[in-house]
Formats: structure tokens, sequence, C-alpha cells
């Protein structure tokens, strides 16, 4: 089910200045930009090893990104894994009781296909769940 660590989200209050701190202090260059409409976010992802750092601003204070900025302030938002099939983990962690954020499979970034599951049986972690190709 699992195949790696797909990327981390980090919430940032100021995409550009992070972007920039980003690059600075870890000397690495963003891979990916792109504004997903429907999640009410612009995201930049940077390519570390395998997986990716994916800095998340929101579109405005009513998304869901914006939400989690006014409650807890810039930091980790979510751990995404990649896995091979998104709608047949969906079933499997429905079936285990764990409260899912996405029923459904989505469109993510870059052509994945992806799915929320609550932190609330994640031990406080919202976690992602990424298909790609
Ligand atoms: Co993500």
């Amino acid at each position: 089910m699992i195949l790696g660590l797909h990327h981390v989200g980090i919430a940032v209050e100021d995409l550009e200045a992070a972007t920039e701190r980003y690059r600075r202090t870890l000397g690495i260059e963003p891979s990916h930009r792109e504004r997903i409409e429907d999640q009410g976010v612009d995201e930049v992802l940077f390519d570390v090893g395998d997986s990716s750092i994916q800095l998340l601003g929101a579109l405005g204070p009513d998304t869901p990104v914006g939400t989690f900025l006014g409650t807890r302030g810039p930091g980790l938002h979510h751990v995404a894994y990649a896995v091979d099939d998104v709608a047949a983990s969906l079933e499997r962690l429905h079936e285990e009781g764990v409260r899912l954020v996405d029923p459904v499979p989505r469109r993510g970034s870059r052509g994945t296909t992806i799915a929320f599951v609550h932190p609330g049986g994640m031990d406080g972690v919202l976690v992602e769940l990424v298909q790609t190709g």
C-alpha cells in the first residue's frame, strides 16, 4: 500500500518569503509551482531526494490552509504518502474505521490523484495519500 514518503506539507503566511527562505537556508531550488483553486491554495515544491517539501500559501482566510493558519499559525500541515492505489487505500482505511476527509479520491497537483485522512485517526497528523501517473 505505502510506497514511500511523497512530500511534507508546510503552511506558511507569506509564500514568496518562505520560498526565498527555503532557497537560501537549505540551498535548494523550487521544482514546481501551482495554484489549486478548488483547495484555495498556492503551492511551491522543492524536491529533496525521493520526496518533496511542499510550501502552502492560502488564497484566503476561509480556505482550509487559511483556517489552519488562523488557528494554529504556520508549521507542519500534513504528511503525504505515495500509494499505488488511492481508492483501494481509502477502502481499506474505511474498513478499519479510520475517519476520512475525502471518502473518494480527487485531483491533486502535477496530475496526481489524492485523498486526505483525518488527523483524528492518525495521532494528530493530517495525512495525504498520493497516487502518481
Ligand atoms: Co500535499
